[in-house]
């Protein structure tokens, strides 16, 4: 078929791409709707210019540029930034993504030397640089997030190392614990998440720039420059990988989920210890909503939606994992669809961390109901077994002791404190006076005093040393 150039505007003529040297016609309408990804990879305007200016900085220094073309390039750059920042940009969806929009903004700015900032350097690696260089930060900024969450923790625990509750297994009394020990779980998990931050971001902090398009590049690049103005801990080994793989972007995904499964597990508690059943807390109004229909109502709608939030990330971390999966060596366009899902695990996390962080102070710790519901269920038994062991009795012939116990005082409604003690010596003639003291609630905790257990003593230890740690 014969071209017919009257018919279809030409390339020079119409809508003409940074990449159009080798095209006849223009890009079809929908297809640069398609294809387009600066309505989300804006974002990355920063981080953009940033590495481009160290790109432009280290091609003077091998002298593929001259200092007046870098020096031209870079205060380009920084005025770009600048009307970014001050919203006197304007983004055009022809020009595909955050990269071809700066640098064709640079070329009408500065005129010949913007067109050579991208030698030896291709959008592939660009971009790879870009998300790392962007993870890098919100990296940083999620560990101090994660602080603040476990510092407002902490400070809820602090007066509360006595405060005897039930702890729970199957959600069945099973024994008492203080409650600062339960909050110190809590930050426990947390301890992890941040670990876990920390973590990927030494293998996030690796430089794709010099990687080119998938091969590498023929200019005499010096990698460990740039490596060192972006702040890099290394350039990365292969040129393939580098500009390919997002296992980074799927770590930092998955460390937002796991860290989400924590927040909806503490949520799930909140909402159940704010219920009419528990009364174990109750939320100031600030952090409530109430009913459209039920006057009466005051709901944990905070915690109730961090739970939800959990699910999207989940599903980000999936597209992600999907994303990846099969995709051969080198870049392939699909990894344009990394950035939607990414930027929705930082939207989330950013919001949500903040947000639970200032519902915690608004926590009212109701002392007299965690202790009544503590009594109830029998939650000294295994102190009694416990006992009994001491007394010489092996375990197992102990449990079942005090399994007959435990019936005899769910038959007669009475607490095992309750029971006197000649009733105990029928179970158990070696039972003595001094079991009451095992008995009682506080007894119980003060007697699990070894490192990591529930003794106020060891409470309060642990939580000056997870103070320490942040
Ligand atoms: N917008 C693209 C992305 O996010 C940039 C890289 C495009 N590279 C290419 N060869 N088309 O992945």
């Amino acid at each position: 078929m014969s071209k017919q150039p009257d018919q279809q505007p030409s390339a020079k003529t119409a809508n003409k791409k940074m990449w159009g040297g080798r095209f006849q016609q223009s890009t079809n309408e929908l297809v640069e709707q398609f294809s387009e990804s600066i309505s989300f990879d804006a974002r990355l305007y920063e981080h953009d210019i940033r590495g481009s200016i160290a790109h432009a900085t280290m091609l003077a220094a091998v002298g593929v540029l001259t200092n007046e073309e870098r020096d031209s390039i870079k205060s380009g750059l920084l005025n770009i930034l600048a009307d970014i920042q001050a919203g006197d940009f304007t983004w055009s969806t022809a020009l595909e993504d955050v990269h071809m929009n700066i640098e064709a903004r640079l070329t009408k700015d500065i005129g010949e030397a913007g067109k050579k900032l991208h030698t030896g350097r291709s959008r592939n690696d660009q971009v790879a640089t870009d998300i790392r260089l962007y993870l890098r930060d919100r990296s940083d900024a999620q560990v101090e997030l994660l602080n603040n969450l476990q510092t407002a923790l902490l400070d809820l625990a602090e007066p509360e190392i006595e405060t005897i509750m039930p702890g729970f297994t199957h959600l069945q009394v099973a024994q008492p614990i203080s409650f600062a020990h339960h909050m110190l779980a809590w930050c426990e998990m947390l301890q992890r998440d941040k670990e876990r931050v920390l973590s990927t971001r030494e293998r996030i902090n690796v430089m794709p720039l010099g990687s080119a398009a998938l091969a590498g590049t023929s200019f005499p690049i010096d990698r460990s420059i740039t490596c060192e103005l972006l702040g890099f801990a290394t350039p990365t080994r292969n040129s393939l990988d580098a500009v390919s793989d997002r296992d980074f972007a799927i770590e930092f995904a998955s460390n937002g989920a796991i860290l989400m499964m924590h927040l909806s597990r503490m949520c799930e508690e909140i909402i159940l210890w704010m219920s009419e059943a528990y009364k174990f807390i109750s939320i100031g109004d600030a952090y409530c909503t109430g009913s459209s229909i039920m006057p009466q109502k005051k709901n944990p709608d905070i915690a109730e939606l961090v739970r939800g939030k959990c699910a999207r990330v989940y599903g980000d971390l999936t597209t992600l994992l999907t994303l990846m999966k099969s995709q051969p060596l080198a870049y392939n366009r699909d990894n344009q669809e990394d950035k939607e899902p990414l930027f929705d695990v930082v939207d989330t996390l950013e919001i949500v961390l903040p947000v639970f962080t200032a519902m915690i102070p608004a926590i009212e710790v109701k002392r007299e109901r965690m202790y009544q519901a503590a009594l109830g269920g029998y939650a000294t038994a295994t102190d009694l077994a416990e006992y009994l062991v001491r007394k010489q009795i092996p375990f197992r012939d102990a449990h079942e002791i005090v399994g007959k116990v435990v019936n005899y005082a769910i038959e007669n409604e009475q607490q095992l404190s309750d029971i006197a003690l000649e009733k105990l010596q029928s179970f158990g003639p070696m039972i003595e006076q001094d079991v009451f003291a095992v008995l009682s609630l506080e007894g119980s905790i003060q007697s699990r005093d070894h490192f990591g257990g529930t003794a106020p003593k060891r409470v309060a230890e642990a939580l000056r040393s997870m103070r320490e740690s942040i």
